[in-house]
């Protein structure tokens, strides 16, 4: 069974209180650029992997999408967003993304917001993902940044003679679990490497379309001044793919 931080109501109360689930897509520092990765969404079949509150959901079908199929393993999480989703053409469920068996050529567009990067079994995942496109179909999805997950202790180093933060990749082609503190002891995730991530898209007979290293833009950081960590080491990793 993999770690269900999620429904852990100390980190439950406190990741509720984040932005990007008060606010929403717009709270969520990355959504314009990965906003852009995406296909018109009129009409399309949607997956929507790891959905959490199905802000993403609610805003395919805002955008006209034919139908969303979310599934996430939380049920904090479904919970709340089933309580926010009037929408009978939007479906959630509870199931494990590392044991997902998907349909074939069933969907225009399978998307995921930070939860691959969770998963032991991504591999399989993005096979099944492969085979449940359409044709010219597209996977997009976002991940926290192979440099982000990768120390065995994430936490900046100062570097008093030049005063400069340095970020400790002591770890990086250590691939697998790391047990980090976010808002509590304990969260494990996964880490790969860039080349991993590049590779798990290829050798599903997908083609990568897109691949952007998150990094706050100027504008950026003079509305939010806490960015500046995340101009040192990239955050968030956003990548597209298409089935040929
Ligand atoms: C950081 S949250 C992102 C939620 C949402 N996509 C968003 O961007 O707001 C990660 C989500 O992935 C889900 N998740 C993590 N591991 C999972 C797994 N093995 N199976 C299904 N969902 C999982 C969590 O329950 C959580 O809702």
């Amino acid at each position: 069974m993999p770690q269900n931080i999620y429904d852990q109501d100390d980190f439950f109360e406190r990741y509720i209180t984040l932005d990007r689930q008060v606010k929403g897509l717009i709270g969520a520092r990355e959504w314009p650029q990965l906003r852009a990765l995406l296909p018109d969404l009129n009409g399309l079949d949607i997956l929507d992997l790891g959905c959490g509150f199905g802000w993403f959901s609610r805003f395919a079908r805002e955008n006209s999408a034919a139908s969303v199929r979310a599934i996430d393993f939380s049920q904090n999480m479904l919970d709340r967003a089933r309580v926010m989703t009037d929408d009978e053409k939007v479906t959630y469920e509870r199931a494990d993304l590392d044991e997902l068996i998907l349909p074939e050529n069933q969907y225009d567009l399978v998307f995921s917001s930070l939860a691959f990067h969770y998963l032991v079994h991504l591999p399989n995942l993005i096979k099944e993902i492969s085979k449940s496109l359409k044709p010219s179909g597209r996977l997009v999805f976002s991940i926290e940044h192979p440099i982000y997950t990768a120390p065995s202790n994430p936490a900046f180093l100062v570097d008093d003679e030049r005063k400069k933060k340095i970020w400790p990749l002591d770890d990086y082609r250590k691939e697998g679990s790391r047990t980090t503190k976010w808002f509590v002891d304990g969260v494990q995730k996964q880490h790969r490497t860039i080349g991993s991530y590049i590779n798990i898209v290829l050798s599903s007979g997908l083609q990568l379309t897109d691949f952007i290293e998150w990094l706050p833009t100027e504008e950026e950081l003079k509305v939010y001044p806490a960015s500046e960590d995340d101009g040192i080491r990239p955050k968030f990793l956003l990548v597209g793919a298409m089935k040929c």
